[in-house]
């Protein structure tokens, strides 16, 4: 292993590199985003160019796919794939129902619309993101920029009926920016510190006329890879209830560690 990398990337590697063993050939391979969906992303390309693996991946955002292409995958839209086998993407927070929050690299919209169109997802996340209750991390919320504020407002004025710790919610910027997705809209995090019913969050979440959709992803996950710093993985299948765990043994390759920005 790399000895440069933090314990953390190296637990984001093994998860990832866990986590391709579960593509096959011919498959149509959602392609999440952010730091860990890359890794994942830089092990499909090598199974591709060395092993000569026959995928075809959707990503979930620009640079995502960027990266795919760059890493020798083939990239289709959703639309040409129309469904998909499997999903591989990382998370902001997963509990023991691996129900997620997701959003963090603000690319939730189309994470979920893939996640969603897919037989199967697979969340790939170092320990530090299991938690027994959601809402630690900030839920974000995409929004469409017309009338933004009052938005904002009916969602704070709602947060005030629900089972929440906190009810405060912020502009994610860019800067000076208000910060843009990949569709267009501004993100919202709402600063919720403990979410008691994510369920039920989602649905009136996605009720507001000015939101597009919220990082809550319940009943969308079907296994979890988390990686630990010194190599070991654990499998959890939230549908087979098997928990395994493996060591996941590489050789450093300079095609997968060097130039990764994410
Ligand atoms: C992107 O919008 C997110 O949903 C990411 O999947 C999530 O933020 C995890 O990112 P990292 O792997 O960088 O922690």
């Amino acid at each position: 292993m790399p000895s440069d990398l933090s314990p953390i990337d190296k637990a984001k590697f093994v998860a990832a590199k866990k986590a391709v063993e579960f593509v096959e050939d011919g498959m149509r391979v959602g392609l999440g985003t952010g730091s860990t969906a890359a890794w994942m992303v830089r092990c499909l390309g090598e199974l591709v160019r060395e092993e000569g693996l026959k995928i075809r991946g959707v990503p979930t955002s620009t640079r995502t796919a960027q990266l795919a292409r760059d890493v020798g995958i083939e990239v289709i839209s959703l639309d040409a794939a129309k469904w998909l086998d499997l999903t591989i993407d990382g998370a902001d927070e997963f509990d023991a129902d691996l129900n997620l929050i997701k959003g963090g690299g603000g690319a939730l919209l189309q994470e979920k619309i893939v996640a969603t169109a897919s037989d199967q997802m697979i969340v790939i996340s170092d320990v530090s993101k299991e938690v027994e209750t959601l809402g630690a991390f900030p839920l974000p919320v995409e929004v469409i920029p017309f009338g933004w504020q009052t938005t904002q407002a009916l969602i704070e004025e709602t947060l005030v009926s629900m089972d929440v710790m906190g009810r405060s919610a912020s502009l994610r910027m860019n800067g000076d920016s208000p910060f843009v997705t990949d569709e267009g809209n501004h993100i919202l995090d709402l600063h919720l510190k403990r979410i008691g019913d994510s369920r039920q969050m989602a649905m009136i979440l996605n009720q507001m006329p000015g939101v597009v959709e919220n990082g809550l992803f319940i009943d969308i996950c079907d296994r979890v890879v988390i990686g630990y710093g010194d190599g070991k993985v654990e499998v959890r299948d939230i549908n087979a209830g098997t928990i395994e765990e493996n060591m996941v043994d590489f050789v450093e390759n300079d095609n997968l560690f060097t130039d990764l920005t994410d």
